[in-house]
């Protein structure tokens, strides 16, 4: 897979989101606390715009009539029928074992790496002896 830059850092602050066009493929990048995570801008129920969707917390209920906030600001809520899908595996929470959201890799990369690139010139070492310069090849 071919590395894309996408934004700076300072682009997407803590709990910000952008969306981007990588090959063709709408991607949510989102900065949850400090970790960065990308996903399809595609709900996999019926296709809307996944994340456009308001960033919510988990809601767990361990007995009737109680509940707690869990992971907060971690689930994306799918704003056409409300299903929720965990922004870090793309896992759906109305049905986990049929349904999840695509997801990509994401790594923060110094500009120094990424201006070097992955291609080097071949070198060869070179000395002088004498008058002459001897190249060794
Ligand atoms: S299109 Fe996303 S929940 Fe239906």
């Amino acid at each position: 897979m071919a590395k894309h830059v996408v934004a700076t850092v300072a682009e997407i602050p803590p709990g910000g989101r952008k969306i981007v066009t990588v090959r063709g493929r709408e991607i949510g990048v989102f900065n949850l606390g400090g970790a960065f995570h990308a996903l399809i801008n595609r709900c996999p129920h019926q296709g809307a715009a996944l994340c456009t969707g308001a960033i919510v917390s988990r809601l767990e209920a361990p007995v009737p009539g109680e509940y707690r906030l869990t992971r907060p600001d971690t689930m994306i809520r799918c704003p056409w029928h409300c299903w929720e899908f965990d922004i870090a595996t793309g896992q759906s929470w109305c049905e986990p074992d049929d349904v999840k959201a695509r997801t990509y890799n994401v790594s923060v990369e110094p500009g120094e790496a990424l201006a070097k690139g992955p291609f080097t010139a071949e070198t060869v070492p070179v000395s002088v002896e004498q008058d002459y310069v001897v190249v060794e090849v």
